[in-house]
């Protein structure tokens, strides 16, 4: 009998083909992710799930699914897993790290590009027929930006996607950028020519854009905050492409409102998604996004493959490529005997 794999959202064919090989497949196929109850019962029956962002895999579910012996995250965050919790039981926790790294960092200079060159502004003006209305076809001061060459880029989380981020930046705008980490990593800054900054703060006075690069965890939930917020320049830029509940929301607002910062470009919100009211829409400076920092046909293919290898070698006892919780090693080896 194949083991029983459960996946919350309906992935590529031929991939969902491959896991039927191993594995007894069954896909929530509907747009809307499966409610809570239902992966709950999903769940109990499980050896195998595959989840995404939104699927919250808690203590109490994990608890309650005696068969299931592992997690495969479709994504690089797992912030919606309980690994302590899963490692205590067992239970292997995979993600996709690594694969989406170049679509993430693209999305960031995306929402770089598009706030400091006023790209949507330009759009709407042009298309509601304002250009048309001034009368002129040029100004010298008609939708002035800001020049990226030679600012300085304050990259938080020097990682996987903060790293291709600096490099974009050295190498293709010849920005200086500076990084905050809780590790320093000597090694790439000769590399990549970026210089440490060993507080946020300093971090914050400094730089002319900010992009966050972090995961969630409580040390790094609002870490931008009114506090740190009222360091930046009046003249910077925020850029969230990680998760939303880095930032307080609230202080953003307040940042943007009373002008702060200058701008912000923002793909990961708390409480996603966000209605079209929300106070977020309301500033002309702000460009949103709605979380699709991965999606990129690429980008969204090699998480799925990803996802395949580490069920495929979890199915033959191997250890999984791209394991969260090495600990769980010493609970119980992989495989489903
Ligand atoms: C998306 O936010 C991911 O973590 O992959
Ligand atoms: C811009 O269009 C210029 O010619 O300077």
């Amino acid at each position: 009998m194949k083991p029983k794999l459960y996946i919350t959202r309906e992935l590529f064919d031929d991939i969902v083909a491959k896991l039927s090989e191993y594995y007894e497949v069954e896909v929530w196929d509907k747009y809307h992710h499966p409610p809570h109850d239902v992966l709950l019962s999903k769940a109990r029956e499980a050896d195998a799930l595959v989840t995404l962002l939104t699927d919250r895999v808690d203590c109490n579910l994990l608890q309650n699914s005696p068969k299931l012996r592992i997690v495969a995250q479709y994504a690089v965050g797992f912030d919606n897993v309980d690994i302590e919790c899963a490692t205590r039981l067992g239970i292997y926790v995979t993600n996709t790290p690594d694969v989406i790294s170049d679509t993430v960092a693209e999305l960031t200079w995306a929402l770089i590009l598009a706030v400091t060159k006023r790209i949507l502004e330009s759009d709407a003006f042009v298309r509601r027929g304002e250009w048309r209305g001034t009368g002129t076809p040029w100004h010298p001061k008609m939708m002035l930006g800001a020049e990226l060459k030679g600012k300085v880029l304050g990259i938080i989380g020097l990682g996987r996607i903060g790293t291709r981020v600096a490099k974009i930046g050295v190498l293709g705008f010849g920005m200086k950028v500076v990084y905050y980490d809780i590790v320093r990593y000597k090694e790439k800054e000769g590399i990549l020519g970026v210089e440490y900054r060993s507080s946020l703060e300093d971090l914050l006075r400094e730089a002319d854009i900010v992009s966050l690069h972090v995961p969630l965890t409580p040390q790094t939930k609002h870490m931008i905050n009114e506090n740190t917020l009222r360091l930046m320049k009046k003249t910077a830029i925020l850029v969230n492409t990680a998760r939303g509940a880095v930032v307080d929301t609230n202080a953003l607002v307040k940042a943007l409102r009373e002008g702060w910062i200058a701008g912000a470009g923002i793909d990961v919100f708390e409480g996603e998604p966000i209605p079209a009211d929300h106070p977020l829409t309301q500033f002309k400076n702000v460009v949103l996004a709605p979380h699709v920092g991965s999606a990129t046909f690429e980008g969204r293919y090699r998480m799925a493959q990803v996802v395949l290898e580490n069920l495929v070698a979890f199915y033959e006892g191997r250890r999984p490529p791209t394991l969260v919780n090495e600990d769980v090693l010493k609970v119980r080896p992989p495989g489903f005997k």
